[in-house]
């Protein structure tokens, strides 16, 4: 019998449905011995035939390379994260709210699923393959982990049925670890002398991290989608659609998902998850409503980075019992001397807590914590645990809690007063604000006449008087620097960055981007070598593309979080506007009252934050918001680099393009615009010629680039 090319086609079709029946729908129809003697069928096929393979294979779930690092992707519509609810009543307050944007007393329907405690993820189907895996990063921008992806059984490489596959679907949704997997993972690394992770959430998101796809692989991660995110070719009309059509094209759905008529439907049904809780085999923290109509979605719209038809109930805190070990001072980027709590470990929540802040000297008042004595901690979710009371005193009492006097810097330390606000409606307090602008903003924003404003009581806290050079204050800067909202710099973590400013080879932040100067150096300290020391200036230099948001977040600006900063670069489009504002055009912002814009103007005024935003921008190439030049003809071009270059750093050339507006992505596509080749190209130039993309030399980059 000679083999055909149909054959192969219908043995993979037949592969793919069985892995959807033992992998999606946990009901396999054949035994394991009938199942591995089609693969071995397929293997053999391919063995005989290379040319036939392709990437949605069912034998090519693990590529051969391991990546040296991950490619950043930019989600071509913002992934979005939701908004909180603790109880009923503020649960009818969301309806409410969805109501009056709809106009209408009819009660919507709402979609309602578990929440799922895992990592959310955006698959991108082409035509019905599986082309793009992602994960959520900062919602705009994630990391390209389509290897590991692959790697997971429930997820399809390829979509089953042929109808009404669509063009572009985009797949949003949980990775998960089960509870009973994790628990074998965790034997495994303690047995292997490996690190335990601390939760199941923990464990799917650092095995989807892995350069090396063949670890991922061994890792038992399963997948629930629960949402879209560009599609084209295809239209829905209700989120209830939305997950027929997942389920018929063999994405993994949860069961539990249901309907809801009424608002006593939604509240049974996260009784009734609740209550089973405990008997699932996956974490999950709290229920998630969604309005089922996408057109009444559209027209309620989404507030900061939170869509306003959906919400999630969440689960009480888990409480927990511990003894306090000692209690320390803490010194902030802004000067502010927190008093922190040092626990025996306890697990709450889904992690392990050691540590505890007091939050300010009124707390430490409130529940004159001393060592030794027991306490019940709370913490919910991804929110910071909190002490909540002291249970038992310790018998021979260690004395009363002394606040320093001095900073470690050894300038003076002084306790300062923070006013709190209280919003309240028939003296209810409906919720308490540290600033005005932000209760007076709250008021504005409300659905109802909440009216009553007043003033609470007066938190102190402990300021360091030293300025900005104070040393600890400096250190907190270089935290808040390369963490992941801002510049992202991965390898440098805490303890490095003291290291650093220990040895000197950093005094301020700017400094970050000429530690290629004491490579040598940093290669030869304990803990390093040539790999790390070559890895840690890579990300550094990664990092020196930036979105305009995250500098601003970044420079740490007293009371500038990531949605100020967002707003900020998306007003001013260029740090030079910002830099040449007022306090009069400031206040103009929405979000932004007096405090937070005297708090902008008091930073560009500052010598020190001056010279340091001086000497810190020669070092960036800044991505400003909606100036790039649309006319560009690389505009929004998909482009890929692959093989070795000699003239240009590949870092710098991705840098250059993505200034241009380009996407550069790891993976040739149909969507590839241009693929530019350095020598040794493998793969990805095979599958370039294949697909017709334009190839660029590396002789031909410079015109490429400046071409017209
Ligand atoms: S809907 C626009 N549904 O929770 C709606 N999210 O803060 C956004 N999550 O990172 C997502 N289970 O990945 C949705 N059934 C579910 C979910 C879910 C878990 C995650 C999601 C996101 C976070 C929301």
């Amino acid at each position: 019998m000679t083999d055909s090319i149909k054959d192969y086609e219908l043995l993979k079709a037949e592969i793919r449905k069985h892995d959807h029946n033992y992998y999606v729908l946990d009901n396999p129809e054949i035994s394991d011995a009938e199942y591995d003697s089609l693969f071995l069928k397929l293997i053999h096929l391919e063995k005989k035939y290379p040319k036939w393979i392709s990437p949605e294979s069912p034998s090519q779930r693990v590529g051969i390379t391991p990546a040296t690092a991950f490619n950043t992707h930019q989600h071509a519509k913002n992934m979005l994260s939701l908004s909180n609810c603790f109880s009923d009543e503020e649960f009818f307050d969301f309806d409410q709210r969805v109501k009056k944007s709809l106009n209408s007393a009819a009660q919507a329907k709402y979609f309602c699923e578990p929440k799922i405690d895992g990592a959310a993820v955006s698959l991108t189907y082409l035509s019905g393959t599986l082309e793009i895996g992602a994960t959520r990063g900062d919602g705009e921008t994630g990391e390209n982990i389509t290897s590991n992806v692959r790697t997971i059984n429930s997820i399809p490489l390829k979509l089953i049925g042929s109808k009404d596959i669509p063009e572009i679907l985009e797949v949003r949704g949980e990775i998960f670890m089960p509870k009973d997997e994790f628990a074998r993972l965790n034997k495994l690394q303690e047995k292997d002398g490996n690190k335990l992770f601390s939760n199941p959430r923990n464990a799917a998101s650092g095995s989807l991290r892995q350069l090396d796809p063949k670890i991922t692989k061994t890792r038992p991660l399963h997948f629930f989608a629960h949402g879209i995110g560009i599609i084209q070719g295809i239209s829905f009309s209700s989120q209830e659609e939305i997950f027929k059509k997942f389920k018929s094209w063999g994405l993994p759905v949860n069961p539990l998902n249901a309907i809801a008529n009424n608002l006593h439907d939604c509240i049974k049904y996260f009784e009734k998850i609740d209550k089973n809780r405990a008997s699932l085999n996956y974490e999950i923290d709290g229920v998630v409503y969604k309005v089922n109509n996408l057109s009444d979605q559209n027209e309620i719209g989404e507030i900061a980075r939170s869509p306003r038809w959906a919400i999630a109930r969440k689960f009480p805190a888990e409480v927990a019992k511990t003894k306090i070990i000692d209690i320390n001072f803490q010194l902030g980027r802004t000067g502010v001397i927190t008093p922190v709590a040092k626990l025996e470990k306890v697990f709450v929540g889904g992690v392990n807590v050691s540590n505890c802040t007091l939050h300010n000297v009124d707390e430490l008042e409130r529940l004159d914590p001393r060592p030794g004595d027991t306490v019940v901690i709370k913490r919910a979710g991804d929110v910071i645990p909190q002490i909540i009371k002291v249970i038992a005193k310790d018998k021979n009492r260690a004395p009363k809690i002394k606040l320093p006097k001095l900073c470690e810097c050894g300038s003076e330390a002084t306790l300062n007063h923070a006013e709190s606000w209280e919003v309240r409606e028939d003296k209810e307090l409906i919720k308490k604000f540290d600033s005005i602008y932000e209760a007076n903003n709250f008021i504005k924003n409300a659905n109802k006449g909440y009216s009553l404003l007043k003033v609470n009581e007066r938190a102190a806290f402990l300021k360091c008087m030293g300025g900005r050079s104070c040393n600890g204050r400096i250190r907190g800067s270089f935290y808040h620097f390369v963490s992941r909202k801002a510049f992202d710099i991965e390898g440098l973590g805490k303890e490095i960055i003291n290291r650093f400013l220990e040895l000197g080879y950093f005094k301020d932040v700017q400094d970050i981007f000429s530690l290629e100067n004491y490579a040598k150096k940093i290669e030869k300290l304990e803990g390093f070598g040539l790999k790390s020391t070559e890895n840690l200036i890579h990300s550094i230099n990664s990092s020196r593309n930036i979105e305009l948001h995250r500098l601003i977040f970044g420079l740490g600006i007293e009371e500038v979080g990531e949605t100020t900063a967002r707003n900020l670069s998306n007003f001013f489009k260029s740090i030079d506007n910002l830099m040449s504002t007022s306090f009069e055009e400031l206040i103009t912002l929405q979000d932004i009252g007096p405090r937070v814009a005297s708090n902008i103007m008091q930073f560009f005024e500052d010598n020190y934050c001056k010279n340091m935003v001086k000497e810190l921008l020669p070092h960036l190439t800044i991505k400003n918001p909606n100036l790039i030049d649309q006319d560009n003809y690389l505009f929004e071009k998909t482009i890929v680099i692959t093989g070795t270059l000699k003239k240009l750093k590949r870092d710098e050339l991705k840098n250059l393009l993505l200034s241009k507006g380009a996407k550069v992505s790891s993976s040739v596509s149909a969507k590839t615009n241009y693929l530019i080749v350095g020598s040794n190209a493998g793969s990805k130039l095979a599958k370039a010629n294949q697909l017709g993309v334009k190839i660029i030399n590396e002789d031909e980059i410079s015109e490429f680039l400046n071409e017209k």
